[in-house]
C-alpha cells in the first residue's frame, strides 16, 4: 500500500458515500481496466467468485448444464457452478504446467457441456489458445479464473483476453489487492449489460457503463425497480478507491513478484529434475508468479521434513496445494445445499478418488512460495536457504 490508496479513501470518506459522487471509484477502476484490457467492459464485484458465478448467470449457464474446471485450484471455480445450479465436471491437469489439459477438456465434452473455466494456475497460463479453439469449435462459452494472474501474456495477447468472460480477484493475496473484490471482464457489451444486472439486484435503469441509478430517477411512486433477478454483488466504494490506487501501480506490483519469481528459479536451477520439478510455462508465455511452485520429488524427501528442513534454517513458511475441489468433504458427501438434486447419478458418482490421476499425482508434492517479498534482500535470503535445504535434502 502506498500514499495513493490513502488518498483516495479519503476522497471516499470525505464524499460522505454520497450517491452522486460515490459511484465514481467504482467506475472509475472499471474504466482503467477495461482500458487496460482493451475490452469493452469491465464489472467490479465484491470478489472473485461472485464474479464467475454472474458470468455464468449471464451465459445462461444452469439446471443440468455442465461445466469443465479443473480440480486443482482454489474451489471458487467449482463453487461458482454449483451456485449457478449447474454440474461442475472435471478435467486433469497437464504434469509438468499444473494448468487444465486441452486434451482433457475435450475428453470431458458432452452433449450438455455449455462452458468451460480455466484457473491461471499461480500466475502463469493455461494453453489459452488452443483452448479458445476447442470453445469456438464446440459453441462453448470460455470463462478465464485469473485471480492469480495479473499482466500474464499468452502468444501476444494478455491473459484475460481469451475468455467471452475474464475474472479477476482483489483478496488480500493477490497481486493488486484491496482486502476484498474482484472484477469480471466481459467481452461483448451486451454481456456486459447482464452482467451488471445480476452484480446490482436486477435493477432497471442501470447499463454496462452506469453503475447506480440516481435518487432522482427513483422519486415516483410507480417507480419499478427490479427488471431481473439479480445478486447484491457490488464492490464497496472504499475497496475500489483501494483497487483503483493498485491498479494504477499494477505494473510495479506484477514486476516485483516476477523478479522475486526469477530469483527463485535461479537459486533452484541445479535441482531440477533431480529433488524438484519446477512449474513450466506454455511456449510464448510469462509467468507472473503469484507464487513461486514447485513439485518435490518425495523419493528424495517427503513434503512435511522438507517444510521441517526449511523452516528449521530460517526460511518462510510455504504452503501446500489445496486438495483437489473434487475430494473436499462437500463433493465427497453431496452437500450442495439441495442443489445436489440438479445433478445426476452419473455424475455426482465421479466425485471420489481416481477421477483426475494426474492431479491425484501430483498435488501432495506441490510446494507453494511467497513471492510477496517488498525487499529483494528478504527474497535473496530466502532463495539462500533455499539452495542449502535442497542441498541438505539430497545428503
Ligand atoms: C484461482 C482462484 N480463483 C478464485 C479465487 C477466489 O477469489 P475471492 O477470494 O476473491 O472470491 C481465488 C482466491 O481467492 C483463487 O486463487
Amino acid at each position: 500500500m502506498s500514499e495513493l490508496e490513502a488518498k483516495y479513501i479519503t476522497e471516499v470518506i470525505s464524499s460522505q458515500f454520497s450517491v452522486s459522487s460515490g459511484a465514481s471509484f467504482m467506475m472509475r477502476l472499471e474504466a482503467a481496466f477495461a482500458k487496460r484490457f482493451s475490452v469493452p467492459s469491465a464489472i467490479a464485484f465484491v470478489n472473485g467468485t461472485a464474479t464467475m458465478h454472474a458470468a455464468l448467470e449471464a451465459a445462461g449457464v444452469g439446471v443440468g448444464d455442465e461445466v469443465i474446471v479443473p480440480p486443482l485450484t482454489m474451489s471458487s471455480t467449482s463453487l461458482a457452478v454449483l451456485q449457478s445450479n449447474a454440474t461442475p465436471v472435471f478435467a486433469d491437469v497437464d504434469r509438468e504446467t499444473f494448468q487444465i489439459c486441452p486434451n482433457a477438456i475435450l475428453d470431458a465434452i458432452t452433449e450438455k457441456t455449455k462452458a468451460v473455466i480455466v484457473v491461471a494456475l499461480y500466475g502463469g497460463s493455461p494453453d489459452l489458445p488452443k483452448i479458445r479453439q476447442i470453445c469456438d469449435q464446440r459453441g462453448l462459452v470460455l470463462i478465464e479464473d485469473n485471480a492469480e494472474c495479473f499482466l500474464g501474456e499468452n502468444n501476444g495477447k494478455l491473459v484475460g483476453q481469451y475468455g467471452d468472460f475474464s475474472s479477476f480477484s482483489f483478496q488480500s493475496t493477490k497481486h493488486l489487492t484491496s482486502g476484498e473484490g474482484g472484477i469480471l471482464l466481459c467481452r461483448r457489451k451486451e454481456d456486459a449489460q447482464s452482467v451488471r444486472s445480476i452484480q446490482s439486484l436486477g435493477y432497471r435503469g442501470l447499463s454496462a457503463d452506469k453503475a447506480k441509478i440516481t435518487k432522482e430517477d427513483i422519486q415516483n411512486p410507480n417507480f419499478k425497480r427490479h427488471g431481473v433477478l439479480g445478486w447484491n454483488y457490488r464492490m464497496p466504494e472504499l475497496c475500489c478507491a483501494v483497487a483503483l490506487a493498485q491498479t494504477e501501480r499494477i505494473d510495479e506490483l506484477v514486476s516485483q513478484r516476477v523478479r522475486v519469481g526469477k530469483i527463485f528459479a535461479e537459486a533452484l536451477s541445479e535441482f531440477e529434475g533431480k529433488v524438484i520439478s519446477s512449474q513450466k510455462n506454455y511456449e510464448n508465455t510469462s509467468n507472473t508468479y503469484w507464487c513461486y511452485a514447485f513439485s518435490l520429488n518425495t523419493d528424495v524427501i517427503t513434503w512435511d521434513e522438507f517444510r521441517r528442513l526449511f523452516l528449521s534454517l530460517g526460511g518462510d513458511p510455504f504452503y501446500a496445494a489445496w486438495s483437489l475441489s473434487y475430494l473436499e468433504p462437500m463433493f465427497i458427501e453431496r452437500n450442495f445445499l439441495g442443489r445436489e438434486k440438479f445433478i445426476s447419478e452419473h455424475n455426482l458418482s465421479k466425485y471420489q478418488r481416481g477421477l483426475c490421476p494426474i492431479a491425484e499425482e501430483v498435488q501432495p508434492k506441490i510446494v507453494q512460495l511467497k513471492t510477496n517479498y517488498w525487499n529483494i534482500d528478504d527474497a535473496l535470503k530466502q532463495a539462500n536457504l533455499l539452495r542449502t535445504a535442497m542441498e541438505q535434502a539430497c545428503v
